[in-house]
């Protein structure tokens, strides 16, 4: 197989981005250049990756790993390296070294809630809501909230967050995870991690890497030249250990360019200990250890759960010479130095059997699971309807309203909701106080009940899991045929999907209004209301291309996805996403980054200042409107043809909340790495001389205003 030859062909049919022996080729020609001395401009070339400095706590941390290694046998630093099956609320554990004082390891999932059958615990609104509030400080406030919730149940490790980009719509683990934007990705990883992180509880930014896809996910060899890697599906690990802290790191299922994720060398030692400096633990994907010896040599760290590669055979390797001893010692040291970093010595949790019947759950978490599902509801279409203006009466329709609401995800990423899951007919109900309120399930008598009625809701929902992708975009059960009727019979309807990502809307013209309201967790039904009513306005923005047909995105061909069996190839490189729509021309049916608010904004005097090793973007934003509503200020940056990027990338963006009449003035740094582009192993990231295009708007094909600005 020859990998690169293969995707130059692809590519260079597709007329898309770069990512192969062609353009590597002449752009390291190009980074050469700058590198070698055309370095006087505004913004110099950047270093290829370095390691970073390294904190003094980091250090303090390392050093009290070291000497506790020094003190252990080889059987219990390698006790340490392998875990066994979890117990109730968890999914695996590393038990307690007594003689040395080592608290046990317990291990529990998922990124949206405590989850492995923990009562007591909070069902927050799944993953992709907290993405689509495009809000990094609402995401350390959920970090914060969910760590605790792990913290009290006795996990001091959290598996948690997932932050796979959202490659294909159909991956069934989308409601897990946060988007198709690198940048967005990164922001948001780096800040839950932290919140996570204020409790003695490690975060693990899972699963590394190129896990993007669950059909055939245990086997399947992904094709992906490492430039995509570095600017794609990368980013956000580096962001998540760098600047998140992040005290461990998961290796997906997959194998990545021919070698499985935990023994791949390129990716574990070479890039994410050597290029990006992290000293904590690497663990597997549950079953997703393959190797003792080249897992051991490939800078990993522990096999979850049992011990088939990391116990007795690692102990073999050693005493074979295969691992070296000094190998087995540091690995120890990466788990102790998260675990000393993270708090986990001085601050112990409680047994998680002794806590099991504890509600950790409380009404401060349910306030903020309500809140998160409202700041990150999208309003996608809004003719007029919403919000409510007192209407006389009102027909709920859909089995996903009540019974049949989706509330969560399935697999390792579900959740069970403290007491009763407030659906969308009792959020409405309990609203709507002597407004008449109907309810229907299904076809019969749908449209029926919506021509009675003043104004339709009618809720539809897709459900998802681990483990199987979707095989369609397409509403499942004959929902579309029921929104049809209902927006049929009464013009003036909303609908409300709950699903894990886009869906198909062929009924969308005859809708008045559309919400995208994932998965809302627990507190759904009450977030629903307060949004139609407007005690709130739906805060969100997409953070994915919604596509309008099953044709449109990139993977169009099935060795693309699902694969053909054995491998599958990233031939579409950076065009991933709006990245994709943009480079393609195809018109998705709402781009990256829409979202509208229930009052109006106006964006205005773009201007660009130099700043530190970088440019300040200022932007004026008005509140047009008659309510106080919020705006996500979004700046893309495309950089000159030589980079062979893809145009119109995200690099900045800040969410204001303005009252009707007020003005605000939003700043956007676009330090030097904003510019940088990775081009080859040997050049890293670099800065090209030439011209870039910044602009700045409310969505990746809504910009406005747009500045220039010439580097090198
Ligand atoms: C999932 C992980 C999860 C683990 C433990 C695996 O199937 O891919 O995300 O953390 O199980 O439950």
């Amino acid at each position: 197989m020859n990998v690169n030859r293969r995707s130059v062909l692809k590519l260079a049919g597709a007329g898309t981005v770069a990512a192969g022996v062609t353009t590597v080729a002449s752009a390291t020609g190009a980074a050469a250049a700058v590198r070698g001395g055309v370095t006087a401009g505004p913004v110099p070339a950047a270093a290829p990756a370095t390691k970073p400095g390294v904190s003094a706590a980091a250090d303090k941390a390392a050093a009290r790993a070291a000497a506790l290694v020094a003190k252990m046998t080889l059987d219990e630093k390698i006790a340490l390296l392998h875990g066994g099956t979890g117990g109730t609320g968890y999914a695996g554990a590393v038990p307690a070294n007594t003689r040395l004082d080592i608290p046990a390891l317990y291990l529990g999932d998922g990124p949206g809630g405590v989850g492995n059958g923990s009562t007591g615990v909070t069902q927050w609104p799944d993953c992709k809501t907290l993405a689509a509030t495009w809000d990094p400080g609402t995401a350390r406030e959920y970090g914060a909230a969910y760590g605790a919730e792990q913290a009290g149940k006795g996990h001091n490790i959290a598996l948690a967050p997932c932050i796979n980009i959202l490659r294909v719509p159909y991956w069934g683990r989308s409601f897990e995870t946060f988007t198709e934007d690198p940048y967005l990705n990164a922001e948001l990883a780096a800040h839950v991690v932290e919140g996570i992180q204020t409790h003695p509880v490690i975060a693990t930014v899972k699963h590394f890497a190129a896990n993007n896809q669950e059909t055939l996910r245990g086997s399947i060899d992904v094709v992906v030249s490492q430039r995509a890697l570095h600017e794609i599906y990368y980013p956000g690990f580096r962001a998540a250990v760098q600047r998140g802290g992040a005290g461990a790191v998961m290796t997906s299922y997959n194998k990545v360019n021919g070698a499985w994720s935990h023994e791949n060398r390129t990716a574990v030692q070479d890039t994410l200990r050597d290029a990006w400096g992290f000293d904590g633990l690497v663990m597997s994907d549950w079953g997703g250890t393959h190797s003792t010896v080249l897992t051991a040599r490939a800078g990993s760290d522990m096999e979850m759960p049992g011990s088939t590669y990391l116990g007795g055979k690692l102990k073999d390797a050693v005493t074979a010479g295969t691992v070296s001893a000094a190998t087995v010692d540091t690995m120890a040291v990466h788990v102790l130095t998260a675990m000393y970093r993270t708090g986990l010595f001085d601050h112990r949790l409680p047994d998680p059997a002794t806590v099991l019947s504890t509600v950790v759950s409380s009404d401060a978490h349910l306030r903020l699971a309500r809140s998160i599902s409202v700041r990150g509801s999208v309003l996608l279409k809004n003719e007029r309807v919403l919000p409510f203006a007192r209407p006389a009466s009102l027909a709920v329709i859909g089995d996903a309203a009540d019974a049949g609401a989706l509330t969560h995800g399935g697999g390792s990423g579900a959740v069970t909701a403290n007491g009763a899951v407030v659906t969308p007919l009792a959020g409405i109900r309990a609203r709507a106080g002597d407004i008449p309120v109907t309810y229907t399930k299904g076809l019969a008598g749908a449209a029926d009940a919506a021509r009675a009625a003043d104004v339709a809701v009618v809720v539809a929902g897709d459900y998802t899991g681990e483990g199987t992708d979707r095989t369609t975009l397409a509403l499942p059960d004959g929902q579309d045929e029921l929104i049809a009727a209902v927006t049929a019979a009464n013009p003036r309807t909303v609908v409300v999907l709950n699903t894990s990502g886009s869906v198909l809307m062929p009924w969308l013209d005859g809708a008045a209004a559309v919400i995208a309201n994932w998965y809302g967790g627990q507190e759904q039904g009450n977030a629903l209301a307060a949004m139609l009513f407007g005690d709130e306005e739906p805060g969100g923005r997409l953070p994915e291309t919604f596509p309008a047909s099953e044709q449109q995105g990139p993977a169009k061909t099935t060795v693309q996805y699902p694969g053909d069996g054995t491998h599958v190839y990233y031939d579409e490189g950076l065009a991933v996403g709006y990245r994709w729509y943009r480079s393609s021309g195809e018109k998705p049916l709402f781009p990256f980054g829409h979202g509208l608010s229930y009052t109006t904004f106006r964006l205005s005097g773009l201007s660009l200042e130099r700043s530190g090793d970088g440019y300040r973007a200022s932007v004026g934003v008005r509140n047009t409107g008659r309510r106080t509503g919020s705006e996500v200020v979004q700046l893309y940056l495309t950089a000159p043809a030589a980079a062979g990027e893809p145009a119109g990338q995200l690099k900045a963006f800040e969410k204001v909340t303005l009252k009707p009449g007020e003005s605000r003035t939003v700043r956007l740094a676009l330090p030097r790495e904003a510019f940088a582009v990775w081009q080859t192993t040997e050049t890293g990231w670099t800065v090209l001389p030439g011209t870039y295009t910044v602009a700045v708007g409310r969505s990746s094909a809504d910009l406005p205003l747009e500045t220039k600005v010439r580097i090198g």
